[in-house]
């Protein structure tokens, strides 16, 4: 079983992997001279994002594209773009990374807390107008925003989410920092709400080392955006500022790996999408072992990462000797154990998201929940799924996992 091990190979859950076309680009930017956060790369790859997020639908081609330092950079700005400020309220998807959350923070905003939908796993619409209706009456005012995040790259219900937000007016940031090539009804997420978010991080579906991107409903909000984004500095031949302004444009020569990156995100998205497919099949059959699809067929994810859950009754090789952490919520005993199993093996796995609620910081938060998040938390786990696990990797994982479930 230690095979992997021995060959002194591991399996990570999503390692970048480069085209090959990423070093034209940085050298060309070395040779210029661009290597600074701005220029000819960062040009090309806001209108290479633009192309791939927009391309199919016309109507939207307002829409503006910022390259950013990061995806919570993104977060932050979309926030304040959307006039958030000390006080606003904002409702969020409990179910994430704390990134989509922070930033509500960072402008001095009190985050409303929204558990999930058990299908997508993402913010549950009925929660959402329960908390827009509630908080009208304790505060006397709507939320200012409404932040969904497309966990593990699956669409979150849009059209609902949507049809909400537009009836009380309230402007959606839809966080696709994991949600890269996913689509609803063949639209990319990112380009439904009043602001889009993308993360470049490492681990991504592509990545520029570390960076993310921001798509604006239009011209107007990407002038504001850049002007925050470079120290909001006022016009003037001199240095005059009269906003808080942030450093959070993204590098030229990062900007030249995304360029790269641009001309194999199909390919990725494509080897995502069938190692999920793989997962399905071979999993099928394993009693209270689920796997986690698209709901239906409007909803086409880019399987970021691919998900299971065990059922609590299912026993692991290895269980009894697992110590569960200190805190009250935890992954159940099974799916720890099955996560030492697999690293063990040379496999990395890893617990789902453990929602925002959850979470001391945000504790005193409050929150509109289902239980689904939590209990998802404790039986989730997520596996393997970038462009550099092959289809020997994926027998294996495969093997192991099987190996380590009792049956
Ligand atoms: C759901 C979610 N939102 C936001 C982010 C933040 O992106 P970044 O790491 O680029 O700041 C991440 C990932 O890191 C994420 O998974």
């Amino acid at each position: 079983m230690n095979g992997y091990k021995i060959m002194n190979k591991r399996i990570y859950l999503c390692l970048a992997h480069m085209s090959g076309n990423e070093q034209k680009y940085i050298d060309e930017a070395f040779e210029s001279n661009w290597v600074v956060p701005l220029g000819p790369n960062v040009d090309g790859f806001e209108a290479d994002l633009h192309h791939f997020m927009l391309k199919d639908h016309p109507q939207l081609e307002h829409k503006q594209v910022v390259a950013l330092s990061s995806g919570t950079a993104a977060i932050h700005l979309a926030l304040l773009g959307c006039g958030v400020g000390p006080g606003d309220e904002v409702c969020v998807q409990s179910f994430t990374f704390c990134a989509s959350c922070n930033p509500v923070r960072y402008v001095g905003g009190v985050p409303i807390l929204i558990d999930s939908e058990p299908d997508t796993w993402n913010m549950d619409p009925t929660l959402l107008e329960q908390a827009i209706v509630e908080r009208k009456s304790v505060t006397g005012r709507y939320p200012k925003a409404i932040i969904v995040v497309a966990l593990y790259g699956m669409p979150y219900n849009i059209e609902a989410i949507m049809d909400i937000a537009n009836r009380y007016g309230i402007p959606v940031i839809e966080d696709a920092a994991e949600g890269l090539g996913s689509r609803f009804e063949g639209q990319a997420l990112g380009t439904f709400g009043a602001y889009g978010v993308l993360s470049f991080n490492g681990n991504k579906m592509i990545t520029t080392s570390g960076g993310g991107a921001l798509i604006c409903p239009d011209m107007d909000s990407k002038t504001r955006t850049l002007f925050y984004a470079t120290q909001a500095r006022d016009n003037y031949p001199y240095y005059e500022h009269t906003h808080i302004g942030y450093n959070y444009r993204l590098s030229n020569i990062c900007a030249g790996i995304g360029r790269g990156q641009m001309t194999i995100l199909n390919e990725h998205i494509a080897h995502h999408q069938r190692l999920a497919k793989m997962y399905e099949k071979a999993l099928d059959g394993i009693s209270g072992l689920s796997y986690h699809t698209n709901p239906d067929s409007r909803y086409e994810s880019n399987y970021w990462l691919s998900c299971i859950t065990l059922d609590e009754q299912v026993h692991v090789v290895g269980e009894e000797e697992v110590t569960i952490a200190p805190q009250p919520i935890a992954p159940n005993r099974n799916i720890e154990a099955l996560r030492i199993y697999m690293d063990k093996a040379g496999i990395e796995t890893r617990p789902l998201w453990k929602p925002m609620h959850l979470q001391p910081i945000y504790a005193d938060a409050p929150a509109y929940l289902n239980g689904v998040s939590e209990h998802l938390f404790r039986i989730g786990l997520c596996l393997p799924s970038g462009p550099m696990v092959t289809d020997e990797d994926f027998e294996y994982i495969i093997k192991t996992l099987k190996q380590a479930i009792i049956q």
